[in-house]
Order: C-alpha cells, then structure tokens, then sequence
C-alpha cells in the first residue's frame, strides 16, 4: 500500500515507525519513465522507498514556467502503486517554507554556471529544497537522473560539504526512441517542436565543437542558451518556443 503523507510533521510520525534502508526519489511529479528508472532503482536497492511530489517555488526564475508546469496526480499515484512506493510525500509549499525563504542553501562557483548562468537564483532554490526533503524524509540513498547533470552534482557536492548522511545515486537518462531525453516539460511541446526536439541530441552527439551543434540548433529555429563542453561532457540548453530544454552527454 502506497500511504499520501501531507506535512513535515506527518511525515516524520510515519519515517519513525519505518526500518531498514529508505530510498528516495524526490521529484515535482508529472512523471514519466525517466522518473520510473529512479523508482526501480530505489525499489531494487532498499527496503522502504519514498517519492516527494512536490512544485517547488523558489526554483522557478520564470513565473509563467511555474505556472504551466504539469499536474498529473492521478497518474502519479499510479505509477508509485505500480512500482510499490511505501510513501508519498505530498506537501503543501507554505509548509515547506515556515520562513517564507529567508534561510537558503546556496553554492558560489559551479552554480553560477551553465544552467546557473541562465536561471538566476535557480540552484538556490533546488538546493534549499533537497536539504529540506533530506531533513524530513531521512534517506539511506536519494536518486538523481543524470539528465539534471549539474543539478545531481551540485546536489553531491552539498552532501559532502555538510557531512550529510545519504548517499546520492545517479542514474542514467532515459531517452525516448528518437534520443529525445524524457522530461516533465515535454508534454508542452506542439506536435512541430516535438518532432523537432530529438535535434538537440543528435547535435551534441554528432557536432566535433559545442560551437558548431550551437549553430546546428540556431540554424534549425532554436533559441540557444548555451552549448558548452566541460570535463569531457557537453551540456546544452535551448528553447523551442517557451518550452526550454536540457541535455548533456559523455564527449
Ligand atoms: O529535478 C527535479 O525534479 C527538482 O529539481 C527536484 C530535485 C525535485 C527539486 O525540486
């Protein structure tokens, strides 16, 4: 049975009556396989796992992005039935933020870049909200898909540096059959951009320079926040219409 816990405190009632390992997956819903693989890999590897939905604010630099980012419960509570999650945290956002965000978790150099450099304030929001996830949920190990590479990292990096104690686990990106990488936002894209979107992997799978699978996306109408090649992996972000999209790949 998959139990719907609403508050912090709630959620803290049940975690203290749990044993053994814990499992988390912490998302904003709107799920998708991508989201499923993290919930196998957690159901394979622990004996409780635990799904957060929840549409964090502060990570929104984009209010109209915020607003039109999916809602899909119903289906979201099938897919953890399905995949035999033990809880769902489900929390209401002024619970989350009883300081209305006066404290933050914020991180000065690697967040200032890519995605960071794009979306000010963005890698706050997300840290600020996983250390609070963290604080109520009590994992053994939390569950990033590397399609959010920077953001797994990032993630990795605020764990080591507090001496948290979980582990975080990266897992792989799933890709639709045409190289499209999975992604909540896709359902926003017309039935044009959509059969335009597997672009962005070929371009940075199949360009020699992150410059020329830049020009390659301009060229074919996409608005390019960046292609940038860091530590043999390529990372891009680029717009088809309002809808932004982000991969990277291993160069
Ligand atoms: O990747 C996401 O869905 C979100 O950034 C996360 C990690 C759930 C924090 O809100």
């Amino acid at each position: 049975m998959t139990v719907v816990l609403r508050s912090p405190q709630e959620f803290k009632q049940w975690r203290k009556k749990q044993s053994g390992s814990v499992g988390f997956v912490p998302t904003m819903g709107a799920l998708h396989s991508g989201h499923e693989q993290l919930l196998k890999t957690a159901r394979a590897e622990n004996n409780i796992v635990v799904l957060s939905i929840f549409v964090n604010p502060t990570q929104f630099n984009d209010p109209k992005d915020f607003e039109k980012y999916p809602i899909t419960w119903d289906a979201d509570l099938k897919m953890a039935q399905n995949n035999k999650v033990d809880a769902i945290f489900y929390p209401h956002a002024p619970d989350m933020y009883p300081d209305n965000y006066r404290y933050k978790v914020t991180e000065n150099e690697y967040s200032k870049t890519l995605d960071g450099a794009h979306r000010p304030g963005h890698f706050d929001g997300v840290l600020s909200v996983v250390m609070k996830l963290f604080n109520v949920v009590s994992p053994t190990k939390a569950y990033f898909g590397e399609k959010d590479f920077q953001q797994m990292r990032l993630i990795q990096g605020m764990v080591e540096s507090f001496f948290m104690n979980l582990e975080i686990v990266p897992v792989a990106t799933v890709r639709e059959s045409d190289g499209l990488a999975k992604s909540s936002r896709n359902v926003r894209l017309t039935q044009e951009q959509r059969a335009l979107a597997p672009a962005i992997y070929k371009a940075i799978t199949t360009s020699k320079t992150a410059d020329e699978a830049a020009q390659a996306l301009s060229a074919q109408g996409f608005k390019v926040d960046y292609v940038t090649d860091i530590d043999n992996r390529r990372y891009v972000a680029a717009f088809l219409g309002e809808v932004r999209l982000i991969d990277n790949v291993q160069i």
